[in-house]
């Protein structure tokens, strides 16, 4: 079943609310705007949060960044499960933001997130950060790490992000904390691997710090399908000892250079349970919502970095360095 929530929503929401966890597709076109934020918090992703089924889909658009609003909707059923939204997708097109976004099972998609925050506590107690230190964080995404090392260390940190949707969501982030974080869309790319770690060096105080995670490769020449994937993708990757070396012919002391990957195959199992739930579900739901080829796409590049992880092709390596 699908809805389309606009005009008739005066009309039809004591309806709705008898058929919780009945719907599958929330269409909502041309609404969001009408609404104060108030009614879109406290109201309408409550609300749809409650109508739609587990799997089911919520496509709207909004002129301002909804995102916290949707992760902070949850429910509770009769039977104690816990729901919530998954982010799917979404695209800016001019002043609008398209959303995609999914109900699923609380526990889901926590693991992803509680696994990304156990590694970069991890990460971040090994730099022994100090109040009023200055961080550079290059491909920051959505800032999550910055915000904590702000908040936590008292550090002033600086993120760099190629991508204008992560910065845009990283900025929306900050609103209201008082840490000093700033954010800006910067292409650190100087395509090989070394370039850039000798710009590293150049950009840091005697005694500064780097700490990386980086996709690495085994030892050894790469199978010819892992070799495409490199090249499509543009990648110059290194295996984790080599990409060591690299730090040091930049001037780098006290290399620490470790092979994490096992920890980055928890985050895979998860990813695995979410995708067998978007397959079961795919006949119907995602279906009507999702062009065959978008579906394909999106589960097929899902299933090729499951396959170059469980081959042990791809490496994920963790480097700190000390610039002396
Ligand atoms: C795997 S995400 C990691 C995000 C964040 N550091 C974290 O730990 O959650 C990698 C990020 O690097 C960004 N990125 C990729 N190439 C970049 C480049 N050349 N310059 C700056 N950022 C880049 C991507 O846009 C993406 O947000």
């Amino acid at each position: 079943m699908s809805w389309n929530l606009g005009a008739g929503i005066g009309r039809f929401t004591g309806e709705l609310a008898k058929q919780a966890g009945s719907v599958d597709l929330i269409f909502s076109n041309w609404l969001l705007m009408y609404l104060s934020d108030k009614e879109v918090v406290e109201d309408l992703a409550e609300r749809m949060v409650k109508w739609l089924k587990v799997g089911g889909f919520s496509s709207l658009e909004s002129l301002v960044f909804i995102n916290q609003v949707f992760k902070e909707c949850h429910m509770s059923d009769d039977f104690g499960n816990s729901s919530e939204f998954s982010l799917i997708t979404f695209k800016c097109v001019g002043a609008y933001i398209y959303w995609l976004w999914q109900k699923v099972i609380r526990k889901m998609t926590r693991g992803s997130n509680v696994s990304w925050i156990i590694n970069n506590k991890e990460f971040v107690t090994k730099l022994d950060l100090k109040p009023s230190q200055k961080v550079l964080d290059v491909g920051c995404g959505i800032g999550g790490g910055d915000f904590y090392m702000a908040e936590d260390f008292d550090v002033e940190v600086v993120g760099i992000d190629l991508s204008i949707n992560m910065i845009s969501i990283a900025l929306e982030r900050a609103i209201g904390r008082k840490c000093l974080v700033e954010f800006e869309v910067a292409d650190c790319t100087k395509k090989r691997q070394a370039r850039v770690v000798q710009s590293f060096f150049k950009w840091l105080k005697p005694g500064g710090k780097v700490l990386i995670t980086d996709y690495c490769k085994r030892a050894g020449p790469p199978s010819p399908e892992f070799q495409e994937y490199i090249e499509q993708r543009g990648y110059d990757l290194h295996d984790v000892k080599a990409y060591g070396q690299m730090l040091k012919d930049a001037g780098f002391c006290e290399v620490i250079a470790e092979d994490r990957t096992e920890q980055v195959q928890i985050i895979h199992q998860v990813l695995q349970r979410e995708m067998d739930a978007v397959e079961k579900n795919k006949t119907n739901s995602f279906k009507t919502f999702l062009k065959w080829e978008d579906y394909n796409e999106i589960v097929g590049g899902w299933k090729s970095k499951l396959n170059r992880s469980s081959s042990g092709e791809q490496r994920w390596g963790l480097f700190i360095a000390k610039k002396n």
